[in-house]
């Protein structure tokens, strides 16, 4: 059975450009609840740990100093079914090939600065939302 829950994170870039709220509004008109929400930023080392399924790949350096270079906005997400909605309401990883209107092909510049993340895997939202929130920052 699949969850109700997906982690996203608004990207540096999506933040400094002043999409941040543009995308939280998108966010909730797509449905999605928020269950926790804060405004933060990523050490390289908490990038990496973040990122570590992607140790092998030959985008994790590159990715991992992104992603900490500026502040982000972290998320729980509810809705039913959320991974999946939320990967098809957000848009292809690449921001080229993401559908018209999607987050990723208004907000997104290239396929590492593609304005979200969104979990792959109910497993993945579990762990990443663990990441962040606490229970009691859950509500
Ligand atoms: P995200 O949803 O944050 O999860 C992993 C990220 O790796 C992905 O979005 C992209 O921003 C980034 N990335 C960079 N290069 C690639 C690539 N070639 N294929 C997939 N993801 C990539």
């Amino acid at each position: 059975m699949s969850g109700n829950i997906t982690f996203t994170m608004i990207k540096p870039t999506a933040i400094s450009k002043g999409y941040t709220g543009k995308i939280i509004d998108q966010v909730i008109r797509g449905g999605f609840r928020i269950k926790a929400m804060k405004y933060t930023r990523l050490s390289k080392k908490e990038a990496q740990r973040f990122y570590a399924v992607h140790k092998e790949r030959p985008f994790y350096e590159s990715l991992t100093t992104f992603m900490s270079s500026g502040p982000i906005v972290a998320a729980i997400l509810e809705k039913q079914n959320a991974v999946q909605a939320y990967r098809d309401y957000i848009g292809a990883t690449n921001p080229e090939e993401a559908e018209e209107g999607t987050i990723r092909k208004l907000y997104g510049t290239s396929i590492e600065a593609n304005a979200v993340h969104g979990s792959d895997s109910d497993e993945n939202a579990l762990v990443e939302s663990g990441f962040f929130f606490s229970e009691r920052e859950r509500y």
